[in-house]
């Protein structure tokens, strides 16, 4: 039966798609508007805009675009009707009553297999409660779910039977074909018979952020029959992809949005009893390594996460990668460290909620996880096991996408294993500079086989600058004809580097550029002034974070006179010379023809090296931002928009303008 037109019109009259679509997306308020990240591709700067007061969504990056109807139709996979029936739901519409619990001809398979799915989580619900569910029930209470658990989780029991489940549903009018959909049963190869999948077991629904049931996991009851498997769970099916799933995520959505963090835990029982506990922001990983889908998900709901899983090795192992992607996921993650031998579930049945509390005040950073495991597995005992474990401590911190995350994490490090920071800054560089290696290698490889979701670099370079001057000429040009294929070629045509633009020498934490400026600077009084005011220098200026430091700290001792005498002055009195200042003055090959003449006057040759060295870096910066440009553009080639790939082309011809005229100066 049709829904009539004015109550639809009304449901779209009175949905607050903000509402409807935040279930979904964490929206920022921007102006009258809201702006979130695009469910429907991937993205790390949001495009994804709804607008309350017209009651639409827009994506400028995929295009995606519609009411609160299209957003869930499209969002969720179901029909209009559908659609339209959640949405009345929500305000309380009554529509006129088409349906029963009995699937209908409907032609769309996912409402069939949702509807399956449902029935079926009501029959084993009911079955917990029956005669045949009483065993069941006895292993419920005996692991210490409360009544209301079960009835907030839907916990319930499948008959232990190849056909009970099949011919309940049947007979309320479900198809084979919806039970084979919904992974309720498995078909034989040779005999093309089907059966029932979850017999005699303890049934967990799973649910998705809306509550609709996508499947089950199914726990046997009793732990000497070895030989079945402790839990079951759905196949993959036409509406169940386990690595998109977070089990309990229907039930925390509330409160993971106001507490802005997840406990994140391995198994049901666990999530069970942890939310039973009152830590009701609790989703589970079940069954499967966490997954950049499951992350994509929590993330529409918070961005910290606290990994609680077991204290066995495997699970040390599956919190160590889990904290890696949930990291490069853009989320702080903190680990609970539980004592050897206990879950999530036995701390609380055991020890009680307040015990488990205080684990998760006692959570560790990722510096202190990985800095402890690795000095339980005796790492820190040798240098060599030490500076392995430093590696790949700082291969964490390389994922973490953003940089004054990643100071702090440096500073801990430092002060943790007593190390410099310039070191663990030249070590972040070369990760960083291998990694963006490999990404790149491994997307243009991508390209090739299929079209995927590659994500930009994992580190920022500011491009500000070069993209105020895009902007106009993206607005000048109608990007109607414009095919990514065409541009693609163009951008090949970049001037080629005349660096290796992130490698630093051998042994090296300066680029050679900037030792020669820095030696100047040290060793001739009023170059430093001459750089500042003739040339616009600051630490800002220089690209490795040695040289940063360096160079504040000869400009502050320039105020004195000549930097180097003031320097070595005031370590006469005590202070140290930094080891970075002793190396500028000691390294005997290939000196400067400046600082030979310490205490010359700013001569000629000094001006044009310095002038000279001052390009150089110029031009190196403008490599490192086209060589980050050129890894955007290869990744939004496959999936990005053609206006977003045009301005990033548009930006790399401007600044390889600007190198090439560097360049030229630079010969003459
Ligand atoms: N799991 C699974 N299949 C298995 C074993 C485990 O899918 N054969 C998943 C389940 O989601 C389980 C999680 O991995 O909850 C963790 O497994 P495990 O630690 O073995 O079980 P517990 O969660 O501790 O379950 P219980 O307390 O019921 O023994
Ligand atoms: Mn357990």
């Amino acid at each position: 039966m049709r829904i009539p037109d004015q109550i639809i019109e009304q449901i779209r009259h009175d949905t607050d798609i903000v509402e409807v679509i935040s279930d979904f997306v964490v929206l920022k308020k921007r102006g009258r508007n809201f702006l979130g990240l695009c469910p429907f591709h991937n993205e790390k700067t949001p495009s994804f805009n709804v607008l309350p007061e017209k009651g639409i969504f827009k994506c400028f990056g995929c295009g995606k675009g519609g009411d609160a109807i299209t957003f869930l139709r499209e969002h969720q996979k179901i029909s209009y009707p559908e659609a339209v029936k959640l949405l009345a739901e929500r305000l309380g519409i009554s529509l006129p009553d088409d349906t029963d619990d009995h699937a209908q001809g409907e032609s769309n398979r996912y409402e069939n297999a949702y509807n399956v799915l449902r029935l079926a989580g009501n029959f084993f619900y009911k079955n917990l409660y029956a005669d045949i569910g009483s065993e069941a029930l006895q292993y419920v209470r005996l692991r210490g779910f409360s009544e209301e658990t079960v009835k907030k989780f839907a916990l319930g029991f499948s008959p232990d039977s190849f056909s009970a489940t099949m011919s309940e549903l049947k007979a309320l009018g479900v198809s084979e074909e919806a039970l084979l959909d919904a992974g309720l049963v498995g078909k034989k190869e040779e005999t093309g018979r089907v059966y029932d999948r979850f017999r005699g077991r303890l049934m967990f629904p799973i649910q998705n952020p809306t509550g609709r049931v996508i499947g089950f996991g199914g726990r046997r009851m009793n732990d000497e029959d070895t030989a079945s498997a402790k839990y079951l769970n759905s196949p993959q099916s036409l509406v169940y992809n386990k690595s998109e799933v977070l089990y309990g995520i229907f039930q925390a959505k509330d409160a993971l949005r106001q507490l802005g963090y997840a406990i994140l835990v391995e198994g049901y029982a666990d999530l069970l009893s942890v939310h039973q506990a009152g830590f009701q922001n609790v989703v589970a990983s079940s069954g499967t390594a966490l997954t950049k889908e499951q992350l994509r998900l929590l993330s529409r709901f918070c961005k910290r996460i606290k990994i609680v899983y077991d204290s066995d090795k495997a699970g040390i192992n599956a919190a160590l990668r889990g904290l890696d992607l949930a990291v490069s996921e853009g989320f702080d993650v903190e680990i609970v460290r539980l004592p050897d031998g206990d879950d999530p579930d036995s701390i609380i049945q055991h020890d009680g909620k307040e015990a488990f509390q205080r684990r998760l005040e006692e959570a560790l950073s990722l510096v202190d996880f990985k800095g402890e495991i690795f000095r339980e597995q005796g790492l820190l005992a040798t240098p060599t096991g030490s500076t392995e474990a430093v590696r790949s401590i700082m291969e964490t911190i390389a994922k973490v996408p953003i940089q004054i995350k990643r100071d702090f994490m440096i500073r801990s490090v430092a002060h943790r294993f007593s190390l410099r920071e310039a070191d663990l800054y030249a070590e972040l560089t070369q990760i960083l500079r291998r990694n963006q290696f490999v990404d790149a290698k491994e997307r243009s490889q991508m390209r090739l086989q299929e079209p995927s979701n590659p994500e930009p670099p994992p580190f920022e370079i500011d491009t500000n600058a070069a993209k105020r001057t895009t902007i106009s000429v993206v607005n000048s040009q109608s990007a109607g004809d414009i095919s990514a294929d065409k541009y693609s070629q163009q951008t090949a045509s970049t001037t080629a580097p005349i660096h290796d633009a992130f490698t630093l020498p051998p042994g090296k934490t300066l680029l050679p550029e900037e030792e020669e400026l820095l030696r100047i600077a040290l060793t001739i009084e009023g170059a430093c002034a001459y750089m500042r005011k003739k040339e616009g220098v600051s630490e800002e200026f220089f690209i490795t974070n040695e040289a940063k430091t360096l160079f504040l700290l000869i400009d502050r001792a320039s105020q004195y006179g000549k930097p180097l005498d003031y320097l070595l002055k005031s370590s006469a009195q005590g202070d140290d010379v930094p080891s970075g200042i002793m190396g500028l003055v000691i390294r005997p090959e290939n000196p400067s023809e400046g600082w030979q003449k310490l205490g010359a006057e700013i001569s000629q040759d000094n001006v044009r090296i310095m002038y000279d060295c001052i390009t150089r870096l110029k031009i190196r910066t403008l490599e490192i931002q086209i060589e980050t440009l050129q890894t955007q553009h290869n990744a939004l080639y496959s999936s990005g928009s053609i206006e977003e790939t045009f301005q990033i082309i548009a930006t790399m011809q401007e600044l390889d303008k600007t190198k090439r005229e560097m360049l030229s100066h630079l010969m003459r």
